[in-house]
């Protein structure tokens, strides 16, 4: 199994670009099964999940063309199989967002349920009740969500808590099912406006994406086109934690800074100075040692879950004490224990974290347990004295592009190995 082995220390120093979103790449991809005709899709990421998307779909007989500068085409005309297989949907959760584009288009789907997983229970049941208000009927059998309709109609759903891929199903299904589908309490997060976008410009009518009520006019089929995916704002967020760990200054271009105000906000409270353009972020630490922060993570635009781990990084190197409270997931405090084995000291009581500063992170073998702990422990090896080595990196694939790639080029001393 590879590994990382990062010799810490070195302040970050230069300029990279941002890659396409992978919380936006997954459902845009997962979308093109509503339509008939050809899709282009450009700014897509690297990644293994996009890899595992791009299996799933392969293997349902969509039939998909890479090109290295125009990027994937999709084309969904013909389907073989409507099944989303245990194998893949155990290594990605995100393969639910098929369940809407299959039902809705083919009137039937399969897909394993997702269970658990490190971060937490992670129950899809805001789908499933979204889709049977549209008409959907649904059986779990044998570990699969089995659903059938011989058409979609709109619905008014109220969600009973924010969920974005939640929302997004719910969204595809309502684009082609019959009359209006009304989304109260919808995620707003700017993946699902990318997503809303995307559906758009096949034909789709959707209004208020990126609000709290989202309204789908039906229509009966979308039709081809072309997309470029938004930068990632959680990569983005974390190659500015990895600067302010290190001390350094860098400056991430292809980035929106207009989605990430909460991050960017919090990050000045550690001492950064920040500079935006339209399409480019600058962050210089001037050589001080961070301030600890507090965090309460909530959904957007609140502070993100997925930048949690990585600030606790920060803070485990700060000035002070910082509290860090996660009210998402229930369980996303794996990190938490392989910090401390650096040298760490954090206090976990319920789903808040406490952490002092410490003056020096030392190097230590640690695990990653799932996709943001890993960052935060890559984050702590650029910070820590001596060498780290990261064991079970895959995670880390599955969410960051060419990750020691553009760490070296900012000056770090990382490297894989097998
Ligand atoms: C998405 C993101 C993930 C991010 C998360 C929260 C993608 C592919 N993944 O995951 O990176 O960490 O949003 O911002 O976009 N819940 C239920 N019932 C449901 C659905 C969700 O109880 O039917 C709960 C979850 O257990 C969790 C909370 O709602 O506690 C939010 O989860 P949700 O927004 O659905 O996360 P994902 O869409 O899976």
């Amino acid at each position: 199994m590879e590994k990382l082995i990062i010799k810490g220390g070195i302040p970050l120093n230069g300029e990279i670009k941002i890659s396409g979103a992978k919380n936006a790449a997954l459902p845009i991809l997962a979308a093109s099964l509503l339509s008939k005709s050809p899709i282009q899709i450009g700014n897509i990421p690297h990644l293994q999940d996009v890899t595992t998307i791009v299996s799933l779909l392969g293997q349902m007989g969509v039939r998909i063309t890479l090109d290295e500068r125009s990027g994937i085409e999709v084309d969904s005309s013909h389907l073989e199989s409507f099944q989303a297989p245990y194998e893949l949907v155990r290594t990605m959760r995100a393969s639910i967002l098929v369940l809407g584009p299959l039902l809705s288009r083919f009137g039937k789907a399969e897909v394993s349920l997702p269970g658990g997983c490190a971060i937490g229970t992670r129950p899809v049941d805001q789908h499933l009740k979204g889709l049977q208000a549209m008409g959907a009927e649904i059986q779990i059998e044998n570990g699969y969500i089995r659903a059938k309709a011989k058409k979609l109609y709109g619905a008014t759903i109220v969600m009973d808590l924010v969920t974005v891929t939640g929302t997004e199903n719910i969204m595809m299904a309502g684009t082609i099912a019959k009359g209006q589908t009304i989304i109260h309490n919808a995620a707003r997060e700017p993946e699902v406006e990318d997503l809303a976008n995307f559906l758009n410009i096949l034909g789709a009518k959707i209004k208020g994406a990126g609000t709290a009520t989202i309204t789908i006019d039906g229509i009966d089929e979308l039709g081809g086109g072309t997309y470029s995916v938004l930068p990632d704002r959680i990569e983005t967020g974390t190659y500015l934690a990895a600067a302010i760990i290190t001390r350094g200054k860098i400056k991430l271009k292809n980035s929106r800074p207009d989605l990430l105000e909460s991050v960017l906000l919090k990050l000045e409270e550690t001492g950064a100075i920040i500079d935006t353009g339209l399409d480019w972020i600058a962050l210089d630490m001037q050589h001080q040692r961070p301030r600890a922060v507090n965090i309460s993570t909530a959904p957007y635009p609140a502070f993100p879950t997925d930048m949690q781990a990585q600030m606790m990084a920060v803070n485990a190197v700060a000035y002070g004490t910082g509290i860090i409270t996660e009210t998402v997931f229930e369980n996303r405090f794996m990190h938490v224990q392989e910090l401390q084995r650096m040298g760490a000291t954090i206090s976990l009581k319920g789903n808040t974290a406490i952490s002092t500063g410490c003056d020096q992170l030392h190097g230590a073998p640690v695990m990653a347990t799932d996709l943001r702990a890993s960052a935060s422990l890559v984050l702590a090896g650029l910070a820590a004295k001596g060498e780290t080595i990261i064991n079970r990196i895959y995670h880390i694939d599955r969410g960051y592009e060419c990750i020691e790639e553009k760490l070296a080029q900012l000056g770090a001393q990382i490297q894989r190995i097998p």
